[in-house]
Formats: C-alpha cells, structure tokens, sequence
C-alpha cells in the first residue's frame, strides 16, 4: 500500500510552502495541494530533497494521501476564502478528522467554524502562527485552539516544528475553539505597541538628542545586549544601519513615513473595546498608525505652530539614551501588561482555560515579539497564576517604580520639543491611572447623573442614587 502522509498543506504561498518544508523537513510525510498546480510543482521540484512529499492534484487526490486521522492545514487568505476551502474539503473528511485554519483569522470566524464543523464530527483548529515566512520555515511560535482530542495528534507534529527555547517547544494548546486566534491576535496587537514604543524611541533620539539613524542603531544594538534583548530591537538596529544604495541616504530617510496595517491591531483593539479593557498603549499604536497615513490631514496640518525640535545639550544631552531606555522598558512592561489583561478578559469572556504563564513561554522564540522579556513574564505567572496585571510583580514594579524619573523626564522633553510620544504618554497616564488613589471618574459620574439620571454609587455606603439636580438637589435612592 502506498505510503501515507500524517499531515497535509493546502495553500503553498511562501507561509504554507515553509510550514510544509518544515514538517517534511523533520521527517513527517507531507501531502500538498494548490488552487493552481504549479505551486505545488514547483515545492516537489525545487525542494522535494528535503524529505518526503505527497503533491495532490486534486482535493480527493489530497485526501485520499493523508492517514487517519486526516490532518489539513488550511494556508489562505483570512475570510471567504478560507470558507471557501473548508468547503471543498469538509464533504470529503470523516468524524475525528481536523481542518487546521494557520492563516491570521479573526478569532469569533474560528469559533463560528468550529462549531459547525464539530456538529458534522470534524475538529476545526484555528492557529496562530508568528515569525513571518522565515519563522514558518525555520521555527515559529504556533498557537493552536480547539479540542484537547485534536491536539493529541496535531500537537506532537506542531511541536516538532515549532521554535525552541532551552529546548521546550514555542507551542502548547492555547484553549478551546478560538483561543488559539484570539492569542495570536493579541501577540500581533502587542507587537504594534512594541514597534510603537521602538518608533517613538528613534524620533526622540534623532529629534531631542540629533543623533543619525546609524548612530541610534549603535544605541539599539547595546540595548539589544540588556534587559530590552529582542527580535523587534535586533532587526530595528538593522534597518537604521542601511544604506539606500540608490540614493546614499539612510534607509529609514527614504521611506513614505506612512505605516499600514493588515488589521489584526485593529481586531484587538475593537475587542478591547468590547471586552472594557483599557489596552491604551495597544490602541495608541493603531491610531499612530492611523493618523501617519492621513496624508492629506497632515498636509493641511504642517504649518500649526507649536515649538521646535531643538536638540538638548550638556547633561541632559549626556543622559537621554539611557533616559530613553527606561522609558522604553516601562512603557513596554505597560503595553504588555495590557495585552495579559486581555487575554485574561478574553478566557473569561469566552470559557476559555488558557495558562497566561504557558503563552508567555511559547512567545520567548520564534515569534515577532520573541525576547528575553519573556522570560520574565513566563516566571511572573509561574510565581502568582493570579497576578492581576504584571505591573505588580516584584521585578516588574521594581524596574518600571525605578524609571519614573527617567520616564517622565523624557515625556516632558518630548512635550517641550513637540515630539510625538503617544505610545509614551498613554503608557504613563494608564501606569498613574492604575495607582491613583481617586480618579476624576467621580465627576463624569456626576455629569452623567445631572444630564441624563444616569446614577451614581456613593463611597461611603452601597446602593445606587440619583440626585434630583432640577428640583431640591435632594438624593433618591435609584
Ligand atoms: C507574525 C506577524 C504577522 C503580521 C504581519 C503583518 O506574528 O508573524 O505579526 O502575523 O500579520 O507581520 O502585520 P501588519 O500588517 O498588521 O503590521
């Protein structure tokens, strides 16, 4: 009997085309199949030495290659399309086979889809996979949902491939139907916030301090040796050292100052939203995308007067990098503090068992926002499961309590010289927001109840009033 593959990739772009080199590469059986049959030509071709393929040339050529039970990796477009191909392979699996979706779906999609296909006995895993083409090939950090039961034959494959980091795979089974997407969508709206803080960064550098992109790519490498060890800060001092071969400029110099966004930001956002999480750093990081690319606005907006950036000098000139990278570390312990919060919010809202400690762990490797930060976040929640936001766990409250100086002195200069620093700024408003003993909450309370009798609770007994602002101004009980 011919050989049969444990796993199949439909979809053979460069993301599905390296997922499936990678498990051919560790020595899994891999069918493929490809809208277009040239794709799935042109892998046997170009990479059949490196381990054992199955092309398929139809959808029941596919099927018919895969073991039971039938294990496809879905690697299209998010939406429709991807409807459209769990529809051409659903009719021709058996209960107890798994359509795995590996594309960015949006989370409520994936739980959509797993309940209509588990009514028709099939497993439907939506799951993150970060670390772009490189990461796909060589190791990323997968994050698959849905049941238990379909992890017990997907997990050991997508372990094999996965990343590693002191030698514990980058995947572990993340929760239920779309936990799996629901995570990747958070990693992708910290990694907005992260490369927002990193951004920031650079402008103050260059605006404050008037130092070049290759000078601030010094400054990121040595950063990139300490406690802001990343993917993010690696390849940021990599971009700031290039060199525009057809213009001699810096690289960074000749781009449209313009960023965009595939929408997975977004997502997070509209469902922090949702869910009432403040994930005010995230949010900022997609509105600065936003507004960098309202080219028009801004056009109309150049000649606003405000002050100018002129560089510092003597000893606040000597200290502002280092200033700058405890701002950076503890806007960056905010943004990621947030994105837990979600997460949490999200298990709760959704009956979701998803281990913070364990999400932590897999993103130390193989991900976009792989760091050694992680580690620390990983040991956070393996020391208190409970934390309530990482902002007060001892290594975390230690390092963001001893950069208040630094942090607020750089927001003052970045206010002062009219340097952008909304990633920044809202990062230490939610950190004093946090610890304040009273907010000014009390008064749009107050507000609501005068204009639209909206009540309000007392602090010094429970129940909820009104207070009869166009008559006596006395207090009902609501
Ligand atoms: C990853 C990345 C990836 C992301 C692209 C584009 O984890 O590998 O986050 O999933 O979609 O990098 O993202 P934006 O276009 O939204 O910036």
């Amino acid at each position: 009997m011919s050989k049969k593959a444990s796993i199949g990739v439909t979809g053979l772009a460069v993301m599905g085309r390296n997922l499936a080199r990678n498990l051919a590469r560790h020595g899994h059986t891999v069918a493929l199949h490809n809208r277009s049959e040239e794709r799935t030509r042109s892998l046997v071709e170009q990479f059949g030495d490196e381990g054992d393929f199955i092309p398929a040339y139809s959808a029941q050529e596919f099927v018919d290659a895969l073991e039971r039970p039938r294990q496809i990796v879905i690697m299209v477009k998010a939406g429709g399309p991807t409807d459209a191909v769990i529809e051409e392979f659903a009719p021709l699996l058996e209960p107890g086979d798994v359509i795995v979706d590996a594309g960015n779906a949006h989370f409520a999609d994936t739980r959509r889809r797993e309940q209509a296909l588990r009514e028709r006995g099939l497993h439907f895993v939506g799951t993150g996979v970060s670390g772009g083409e490189e990461g796909a090939l060589h190791g990323p950090s997968i994050m698959p949902g849905g049941s238990k039961e379909s992890y017990e034959s997907l997990g050991p494959l997508f372990e094999d491939i996965s990343a590693k980091v002191d030698g514990e795979p980058c995947c572990t089974h993340v929760g239920a139907d779309g936990a799996g997407h629901f995570v990747k969508m958070v990693h992708n709206g910290i990694e907005y916030a992260d490369m927002q803080l990193i951004a920031e960064s650079f402008d103050l550098l260059r605006g404050a301090a008037g130092y070049s992109p290759a000078e601030i790519a010094d400054v990121f490498g040595t950063w990139n040796t300490g406690r802001l060890d990343s993917y993010l800060i690696e390849i940021t001092a990599q971009v700031l050292k290039h060199v525009d071969g057809g213009s001699g400029k810096p690289f960074v110099d000749v781009v449209e100052d313009a960023a965009e966004q595939k929408g997975t930001g977004r997502w997070t956002v509209q469902i922090g939203l949702d869910l009432g999480v403040p994930i005010s750093g995230i949010a900022e990081a997609v509105f600065a995308r936003s507004l960098s690319g309202s080219t028009e606005l801004r056009s109309a907006a150049r000649g606003l007067g405000g002050p100018t950036r002129t560089p510092l000098t003597g000893s606040a000139l000597e200290t502002f990098a280092d200033d700058v990278e405890q701002a950076l570390y503890a806007s960056k312990v905010v943004a990621y503090a947030q994105g837990f919060n979600q997460i949490q919010a999200g298990a709760a809202e959704y009956g979701w068992d998803i281990d913070l400690g364990r999400v932590a762990s897999i993103w130390r490797g193989g991900c976009i926002i792989r760091a050694k930060f992680l580690n620390d976040i990983t040991s956070a929640y393996a020391a208190e499961p409970g934390l309530p936001t990482l902002l007060t766990s001892g290594g975390f409250r230690k390092a963001v309590e001893d950069a208040q100086d630094s942090w607020r002195s750089v927001i003052s200069t970045a206010v002062r010289l009219g340097i952008p620093t909304p990633g920044f700024s809202t990062a230490l408003a939610y950190y004093d927001g946090l610890r304040a003993d009273r907010l000014p909450a009390a008064l749009v309370q107050g507000q609501r109840d005068f204009f639209g009798a909206h009540t309000y609770r007392r602090v010094d007994r429970p129940g909820s009033f009104h207070t009869l602002w166009a008559g006596d101004l006395s207090e009902v009980e609501a």
